[in-house]
């Protein structure tokens, strides 16, 4: 046995690093003492161990998170294929056309330039905001290895959206720190971020573990604020801003960006639909009437603070559209989330005023819509672009 004093303890002190002998060390039990009796235990318990299908759970899974496979939340997988099937980077796409157009003292109007820097405000910070929930929160509390195997996925989408909008920002020479300090300094974007923040709060907390109906039901809600709320309500005023814009055949190269972005992130919402759905099919004790309804005013007030958004970022009317028109799109939008989770719809006959909006969800319908692409990254089959 290496003795700690007359072997290794001289190489160090050579070395000019006094050794400093661990207190585990001494009272390390010997080699023999352990080597036999409890192997034969493990060996058993492994093969006992062995993952089954039926024992799986979206939360509070005792499986082993390493194994893949089998099987059982075959949508995540699925999700996660797809999601790499549309891989795309944002220095594939042209920004020529929207820096001279940009640079053009006549080029756009006050109010589209406000509208494009209060945009960019929100986003750059926005998917990092994603992204550290996904890494640092959600992830650890999640038990099927396809929904983390997709969650992995999901985030580098978040690092290429936060990368898609600083390109964004750099292409156009705009001023860094005016847009990345934006949600610090821009009242009705610090209201969106600091009404997302304790939920985000809630599942990066080191001391934080579900396993009790009410941490449980902590988790659920957060799932539900950063699927139905961030990703599923607070990206649409923006995002119909700028596809509005590039369907009027300006800033087509940062509307190419938002189009795929925004197909990502409409992956990512229903992604987080289907393990909202899973937790409550699983732990149906989860789903009281009183959460329902807390849910519901959680809904109420992210509608409010994404109309306030649209006010701020439209004071008048632009591109064929105003802020009354959104107040009308975000109660659509909250109505089909509030189904797509089991909960009735809170504003019942809104209709939708953008229905092109669904068209760019879904890119099957055009190819290549702001035709500013200069390289093909469809990497696999799920989408054509035909
Ligand atoms: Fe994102
Ligand atoms: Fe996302």
């Amino acid at each position: 046995m290496l003795n700690w004093e007359e072997q290794v303890a001289p190489a160090f002190l050579k070395s000019g690093i006094a050794p400093q002998p661990l207190a585990a060390e001494q009272e390390r039990p010997k080699i023999e003492e352990v080597a036999l009796a409890p192997l034969a235990a493990i060996v058993a318990e492994k093969m006992t161990s062995r993952v089954n299908v039926a024992d799986k759970r979206i939360i509070n899974a005792k499986t082993d998170v390493n194994q893949l496979v089998p099987f059982k939340y075959k949508w995540a997988w699925e999700k996660y294929l797809a999601g790499c099937a549309n891989h795309w980077m944002p220095q594939e796409i042209n920004m020529n056309r929207d820096i001279a157009l940009w640079k053009d003292p006549n080029g756009l109007t006050e109010d589209e330039r406000r509208i494009i820097k209060r945009n960019l405000g929100f986003f750059t910070t926005a998917d990092s905001l994603a992204a550290n929930n996904i890494v640092l929160g959600t992830y650890r509390h999640i038990t099927a290895p396809e929904c983390r195997q997709y969650l992995l996925r999901q985030a580098f989408e978040e690092a290429i959206h936060t990368h898609a909008y600083q390109y964004i920002v750099e292409s156009l020479g705009l001023d860094q720190s005016e847009i990345f300090n934006a949600y610090n300094e821009i009242e009705s974007i610090r209201a969106k971020d600091e009404f997302l923040i304790p939920f985000i709060n809630v599942l990066t907390d080191p001391n934080f573990k579900t396993g009790t109906l009410e941490n449980d039901q902590k988790l659920l809600r957060s799932l539900i604020v950063f699927a139905c709320v961030m990703e599923g309500l607070f990206f649409y005023v923006g995002f119909t801003q700028i596809l509005a814009m590039g369907r009027q055949n300006k800033m087509t190269g940062a509307a190419e960006q938002y189009q795929y972005i925004l197909r990502d992130e409409s992956m990512h919402c229903n992604f987080g639909i289907d393990l909202i759905n899973q937790i409550k099919l699983e732990n149906p004790q989860i789903w009281t009437s009183e959460f329902k309804d807390e849910i519901k005013s959680i809904f109420e007030k992210a509608v409010e603070l994404e109309y306030r958004y649209a006010e701020d970022t439209m004071p008048r009317g632009v591109l064929g559209m105003n802020a009354p028109m959104f107040k009308g799109y975000l109660r659509y939008i909250c109505n089909r989330r509030c189904l797509q989770i089991g909960l009735d719809a809170m504003f019942p006959n809104e209709e939708n005023p953008f229905p092109w909006m669904s068209e760019m969800i879904d890119l099957k319908k055009e190819r290549n819509f702001f035709e500013t692409r200069v390289i093909e990254y469809q990497t696999g089959g799920a989408l054509s672009w035909e």
